[in-house]
């Protein structure tokens, strides 16, 4: 993984037509020289932003194989998933192992340690209780990122909580998720192997 002025981060976006991966890829591109490879099921649904600087490749997160072969010479994996993620996390770990990629980001969901005052969320979040727990117990460079509720105000404005603080505040709009994925991506050792609530400052 590098910065702006060393070689392009080469990025595999995973779940790639959902609405956060979709922003940010739109920020990764205006905001980075990374390159993209944009992974997601029935591809034909996404329009190539930048043929220069994207790849558009078709696959479900579960075929591992298929996931393995996109993954050949990245520097990060951003999963923007949603669904049966704890079996998705496993996929994604074995395609990390096979392929050495170590750097992972991944997206959660407030409230899978029980931290967000005043709210349960009980069986709802188990695939993200239970995907986190499997990428806490891999050996990855993994990010964690616990955002509140998503909203399309345009500002970038988000503060971070640590695992172990209560989580702060309630939204988040999809612009700040996308610029702390920005730093993340073009940051090395940026919160390596930390859990994050992110919701507005
Ligand atoms: N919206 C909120 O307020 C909020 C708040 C906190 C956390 N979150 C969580 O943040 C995550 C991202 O949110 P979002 O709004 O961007 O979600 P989204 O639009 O539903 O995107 C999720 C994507 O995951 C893809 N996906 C699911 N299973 C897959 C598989 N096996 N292989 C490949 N792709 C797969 C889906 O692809 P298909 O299009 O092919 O189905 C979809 O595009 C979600 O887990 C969401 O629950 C959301």
């Amino acid at each position: 993984m590098t910065s702006a002025t060393q070689q392009p981060a080469r990025v595999l976006v995973l779940g790639a037509n959902g609405q956060l991966a979709r922003n940010t890829t739109r920020v990764l591109l205006q905001q980075s020289n990374a390159q993209l490879t944009l992974y997601l099921r029935r591809a034909s649904r996404l329009e190539n932003p930048d043929p220069s600087r994207v790849r558009v490749v078709e696959g479900d997160v579960l075929d591992t194989a298929a996931l393995r072969s996109a993954m050949q010479g990245q520097d990060l994996v951003s999963a923007n998933l949603a669904g049966d993620m704890a079996r998705q996390a496993r996929s994604i770990i074995d395609a990390m192992h096979e392929t050495g990629v170590k750097r992972l980001i991944f997206i959660s969901s407030m409230g899978v340690y029980g931290e967000v005052p005043g709210e349960a969320y009980r069986s709802v979040l188990n695939p993200y209780r239970d995907s986190a727990a499997v990428i806490e117990a891999s050996d990855l460079d993994y990010t964690i990122l616990r955002p509140g509720w998503f909203d399309q105000t345009p500002a970038v404005d988000y503060q971070i909580t640590h695992k172990g603080e209560p989580f702060r505040g309630h939204d988040v709009s999809l612009n700040s998720l996308s610029d702390l994925i920005l730093k993340l991506v073009t940051t090395p050792g940026l919160h390596v192997r930390e859990s994050l609530g992110v919701s507005r400052g």
